[in-house]
């Protein structure tokens, strides 16, 4: 990480004292979740660590309870902590709960289309067809698992160039994991050396860095300012455009080439669903939108898979007893001549259990992506206000303490039966739950079980220093956990 410049720290001061900002609960027409009572301004800098806000939430539960009220800015949240509270908001008033809360920044990129960050009926259509078209109908000849197991082996073969010397494998597993995504959308993948794809990944890359800057944070806050500011925000705009630019080329070449008696790919079929709705002034499908669903697929789709593979295989170096075991049971289950696929999982519950544990254990995405009530909600004793944004915590249930006894230790046991057999829970979720649960799970699950028992197949991990030195603390950052950097090499075996 780069050091801690002078704005930095000044802008991090700002970011602590808007966050948790005297904060006093109004009793309106209902009452309100509690919160933070009138923190003098600077009391709340020294109670709380803009570094690690996850855990300054926790403490506010145990003050507050499951459901309480903070200040982002201006703007009020309610946290949801705890499985029970999550699990009434998400699923039991689903519909209440469905709405995405979405900050400024992501207002200015994706302009409230798409799927991550839209809301009402454009979300319900694109939502729906992205599901049942990932789901595999009528998309060309190859599966979606067969297009995995493809790009498997090209990871492979791309590796085994390295010949044991020790790498950083990012870029490796980001190239990979997009290329999955270019190959649903696109009808193909690309050479890793394909000098488009590279940029295309880059780019991407930079917007997910960005993301989690701390000025980009603050824009936030100060919209209206900052869009007369330089700065990384103009920057990911900028980038969003290449992207855009990038896309609409490939549809326009889809446009001229299309069959609609036999789609290829995603732009294809929803080319072919533009087509349809034609004559429907309420359709949701059209260029514009059609980019910006791209452009959620390859950002929803690769840093969240690409990183968790990566912080994987340094959990597993961690743990060379448990590489030892998922190793005996590939040999056992697999063998090392043919590609792994999906009905293996199932014969393979010690493999299944450690990818589980690995998802719990790096908690990707802390707070969740921000949901909103659609109106004005009563949720246990509380009103909440339509419009409010909620921060439902994921890592409060994914690390309940009951659910999974020592939460803080990596277990693969957390995911097994006594008698070793997978054990699972409802309060695995990695990939939230209800009506806004990520589209791309299926997707994802296959790839992380696919792409690990590869890796496995064909290599044990070998870490540069001594397995106990390495440290397996995410680099806290404000909305994604990511490992810290490291190299290792990996010994065909
Ligand atoms: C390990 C990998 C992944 C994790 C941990 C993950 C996690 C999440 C989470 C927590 C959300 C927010 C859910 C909510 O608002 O309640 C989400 C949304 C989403 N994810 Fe994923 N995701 C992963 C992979 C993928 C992949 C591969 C795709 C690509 C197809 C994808 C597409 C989406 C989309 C489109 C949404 C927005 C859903 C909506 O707003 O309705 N995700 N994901
Ligand atoms: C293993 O244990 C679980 C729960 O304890 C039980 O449901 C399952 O039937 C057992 N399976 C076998 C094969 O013994």
């Amino acid at each position: 990480m780069e050091p801690l410049g002078m704005t930095t720290v000044f802008l991090m001061t700002c970011f602590s004292c808007l966050l948790f900002s005297a904060w006093r609960s109004k009793s309106r027409t209902g009452k309100q979740p509690p919160g933070p009572f009138a923190l003098p301004f600077v009391g709340s800098m020294f109670h709380l660590n803009p570094h690690n806000l996850p855990e300054s939430l926790e403490k506010l539960s145990r003050k507050y309870g499951p459901v309480f009220t903070i200040r982002l800015g201006p703007k009020e949240v309610v946290v949801l902590y705890g499985y029970d509270v999550v699990k009434e908001a998400l699923i039991d008033q689903g519909d209440d709960f469905s709405g995405r809360g979405i900050l400024p920044l992501f207002d200015k990129l994706f302009q409230g289309t798409g799927i991550v960050n839209s809301n009402g009926e454009t979300w319900r259509q694109l939502r729906r067809f992205a599901l049942t078209t990932l789901r595999d109908f009528g998309m060309g000849k190859k599966s979606i698992e067969e297009r995995i197991q493809e790009e498997a082996r090209f990871l492979v073969e791309r590796i085994k160039s390295k010949h044991e010397q020790p790498f950083n494998p990012s870029s490796f597993l980001v190239h990979a994991v997009s290329n999955i995504i270019c190959s649903i959308v696109f009808g193909d993948r690309f050479d890793y050396k394909d000098e488009k794809f590279v940029t295309l990944i880059d780019v991407l890359e930079q917007n997910n860095r960005i993301q989690n800057a701390i000025q980009t944070m603050l824009y936030n806050f100060f919209p209206t300012i900052l869009d007369h500011l330089p700065g990384p925000h103009q920057t990911m705009v900028k980038n969003i455009e290449a992207v855009n630019t990038f896309i609409s080329e490939i549809v326009t070449d889809h446009q001229k080439s299309l069959d609609p008696t036999c789609p290829r790919d995603f732009i294809d079929a929803f080319l072919i669903k533009m087509e349809q709705e034609k004559g429907n002034a309420h359709s949701e499908f059209s260029t514009d939108t059609l980019t910006r669903t791209t452009i959620d697929l390859f950002f929803a789709g690769t840093g969240t898979t690409s990183t968790t593979l990566k912080y994987g295989l340094l959990i597993l170096m961690k743990h060379p007893e448990i590489e030892e075991k998922i190793h005996k049971e590939i040999d056992h289950v697999i063998g090392r001549d043919r590609s792994p696929c999906m009905a293996d999982r199932s014969k393979m519950p010690y493999t299944d259990a450690v990818i589980h544990e690995i998802q719990r254990f790096m908690d990707f995405i802390p707070f969740n992506v921000p949901h909103t009530v659609i109106k004005d909600t009563k949720f246990r004793d509380y009103l909440i206000p339509k419009g409010t944004m909620i921060f439902p915590m994921l890592r409060s249930v994914l690390y309940d303490s009951k659910e999974f006894p020592n939460p803080e230790k990596f277990d693969p046991g957390h995911f097994l039966n006594a008698n070793g057999t997978f054990k699972r829970s409802d309060y695995f979720m990695p990939f939230s739950a209800g009506k806004r649960i990520c589209a791309g799970e299926g997707l994802a699950r296959m790839e992380l079980f696919i792409f690990f028992t590869v890796i496995l197949q064909n290599f044990t991990l070998k870490p540069v220093m001594d397995h106990k030195d390495l440290d397996i603390s995410p680099i806290i950052s404000s909305f994604a956990n990511m490992p810290k950097p490291y190299e290792l090499s990996f010994l065909p075996r």
